[in-house]
C-alpha cells in the first residue's frame, strides 16, 4: 500500500466530516477536556499543602494566565483553522523548530496529561470500591516513587498504580478501533461533570463555615511556597492544571460551522465557565472542613463526606468523577495520536505514527504507541510529580504561543484576523509573564525533569526531524 492510500482514510474523513459544531457544542467540548483531575484532586493538594483557603485566589492568578493566552489562541485559532493547534500554529509562524519543540511539549499536554488524570481516576475508583465496601490493595493503587522536589525523591513500597494502567489499556483498545467520541457522547460527559460540581456548590455553600476560611491567607512557615503569598503563587502553578484543554476547542476547527467566528467563542466560553464554577468549588472544598485535610486522592468526595446530612452524595460524586476523569483521559489520548498523526506527516517523527489501519481506519500504531507511553508514566509516578511536567510543558507553550502573536503582528501585519486579541502588546506581554511566573513557582524537581523533557525533544529533532521535515504548508500571508 502506498502511503498516499494509507493516508487517505483520514484526509477523507476530514473531508467528510460535517462542519456541524456551532459555538455551543465548542463551549461544550472545551468543557469537555477542561473538567478533571485539577478540580477534583489538584485543588486539595494546592489548598492543603501551599494555600489554604487563598487557593481561591490562585484559581483567579491561573484563570487569568489562561485567559491572556487564550485569547492569543483565538487569534491563531481564527487565522488558522486547521487541526493541530500550537504545533500548526508555530509551524506557519515560527518555523521548523519551534514546531517540534511545542509540538513536543504539547505531548506533555496531552499524553501525560491523560495518565495524569488517569491516576486521579484512580483515587475516586479505590474511594468508589470502599463506599461498596471492598479494600483495593493500596500497593496496587499507588506509584512506587513519591516526592515532588528533586533531593525529596522516595520510594513508597508499592508495585504500581493499576487502576490507572487499565482504564488507559481500556480506552486505548477503544481508540484503535474506532471508537470516536461524538459531540453528542461529549456533551453526555459534560453534563454529568458540570452536574456533580453544581451538585457540590449547591449543597456544600451552606455548611461553608467562616471559621474554616479564616486565616484566609495562612502565614508562610518559612520557606517559599508553603503559604503566605509565595504559597498562592505555588498553589497557582498547580491549579494551572486545571485549566488545561480550553485550546482542545482548536482542535476541533474542521468541524466548526464558522470555525474563524466560533473558535474563539469556544475557547473564551468553555475557559469562562469554569472559571466561575472553580471558584465556587474552591470555596466548598476549603469551606466546609479544615484544609489541612484536604490532600488526598478523592478531596471533593472526602470534604462532602465528612458532613453527616450530605452521606448520600459521595457515590454520586465518586461515580461522576470517575466518568469525567476517564472522558478527559479519552479526549487526551485520541489528541496525542492524532498530533503524532500530524507531526509524522509533517516529517518529523517516523511514519509510523501515521500508519493508517486499513480496516478500522485509525492511526492504530501511533495510538498504541502513545498508550503505552501513557502506561508507563501512569504506573509509576505520583500525580503532583506528573501534573506539574504537564503544567510546565503547556504553559512554556502557552508563553510561545504569546510570544507568536505579537511576532505575526509585525511580521504579518495585514494578514486576515478574523478575530484580533484585543489590546494584544498589553495582553501577549502579560501572558507571557503569568505564566511565566506560574512555571517558576513550580517545584525546582519539575524543571530538571522540563531540562530532560526538552533533551530528549531535541535529540529526536537532530537525530530524525531536522532530515525529513518538510517546510510548513501552511503560511500566513499579508493580504493586498
Ligand atoms: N484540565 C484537565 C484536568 O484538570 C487536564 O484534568
Amino acid at each position: 500500500m502506498s502511503d498516499a492510500s494509507l493516508e487517505q482514510p483520514i484526509v477523507t474523513e476530514d473531508n467528510h466530516l460535517k462542519r456541524t459544531l456551532g459555538p455551543v457544542s465548542l463551549i461544550m467540548l472545551g468543557i469537555g477536556s477542561i473538567i478533571g483531575a485539577g478540580i477534583f484532586v489538584i485543588a486539595g493538594t494546592a489548598a492543603a499543602e501551599h494555600a489554604g483557603p487563598a487557593v481561591l485566589v490562585s484559581f483567579i492568578i491561573a484563570g487569568l494566565g489562561c485567559l491572556f493566552a487564550g485569547l492569543c489562541y483565538a487569534e491563531f485559532a481564527s487565522m488558522i483553522p486547521e487541526s493541530g493547534s500550537a504545533y500548526t500554529y508555530a509551524y506557519a509562524t515560527m518555523g521548523r523548530f519551534m514546531a517540534w519543540f511545542i509540538g513536543w511539549n504539547m505531548v506533555l499536554e496531552y499524553l501525560v496529561s491523560s495518565s495524569t488524570v488517569a491516576v486521579g481516576w484512580s483515587g475516586y475508583f479505590v474511594s468508589f470500591l470502599q463506599n461498596l465496601g471492598y479494600k483495593f490493595p493500596a500497593e496496587f493503587a499507588n506509584a512506587p516513587v513519591a516526592g515532588t522536589g528533586f533531593h525529596d525523591l522516595h520510594l513508597t513500597g508499592a508495585f504500581l498504580n493499576l487502576p490507572a494502567v487499565l482504564l488507559i489499556l481500556f480506552l486505548t483498545v477503544f481508540l484503535v478501533v474506532g471508537v470516536s467520541e461524538s459531540a453528542r457522547f461529549n456533551a453526555l460527559m459534560v453534563m454529568i461533570k458540570t452536574s456533580i460540581v453544581i451538585l457540590v456548590i449547591i449543597f456544600g455553600l451552606p455548611y461553608v463555615h467562616a471559621s474554616n476560611l479564616h486565616p484566609f491567607i495562612p502565614p508562610n512557615e518559612g520557606s517559599f511556597g508553603k503559604f503566605g503569598i509565595t504559597g498562592i503563587l505555588a498553589a497557582s502553578g498547580m491549579i494551572f492544571f486545571a485549566y488545561i484543554g480550553f485550546e482542545a476547542v482548536s482542535v476541533a476547527a474542521q468541524e466548526a460551522k464558522n470555525p474563524r467566528r466560533d473558535l474563539p467563542i469556544g475557547i473564551l466560553g468553555s475557559l469562562a465557565i469554569c472559571t466561575l464554577l472553580y471558584i465556587g468549588m474552591a470555596i466548598v472544598l476549603t469551606g466546609v472542613t479544615n484544609w489541612r485535610t484536604l490532600d488526598v486522592p478523592n478531596p471533593v468526595s472526602f470534604a462532602l463526606g465528612k458532613i453527616a446530612a450530605l452521606q448520600w452524595i459521595v457515590m454520586p460524586i465518586n461515580i461522576g468523577a470517575m466518568v469525567g476523569l476517564a472522558s478527559v483521559v479519552f479526549v487526551g489520548l485520541y489528541g496525542q495520536s492524532r498530533i503524532f498523526y500530524s507531526m509524522a506527516r509533517d516529517g518529523f517523527l517516523p511514519p509510523v505514527f501515521s500508519a493508517v489501519h486499513k480496516r478500522f481506519r485509525t492511526p492504530h500504531r501511533g495510538t498504541i504507541i502513545t498508550g503505552i507511553g501513557a502506561i508507563l508514566f501512569a504506573a509509576v509516578l505520583p500525580l503532583d510529580i506528573l501534573a506539574d511536567l504537564v503544567s510546565i510543558g503547556t504553559l512554556l507553550a502557552f508563553v510561545a504561543v504569546c510570544g507568536g502573536i505579537l511576532i505575526l503582528r509585525r511580521t504579518a501585519p495585514k494578514a486576515r484576523r478574523p478575530f484580533r486579541t484585543p489590546f494584544a502588546w498589553f495582553v501577549a506581554p502579560a501572558g507571557i509573564v503569568t505564566c511565566g511566573l506560574m512555571m517558576f513557582s513550580l517545584a525546582d524537581g519539575t524543571w530538571v525533569r522540563l531540562v530532560l523533557w526538552t533533551a530528549i525533544g531535541l535529540l529526536i529533532y537532530f537525530v530524525y526531524g531536522i532530515w525529513h521535515a518538510a517546510p510548513s504548508k501552511w503560511k500566513v500571508l499579508n493580504e493586498p
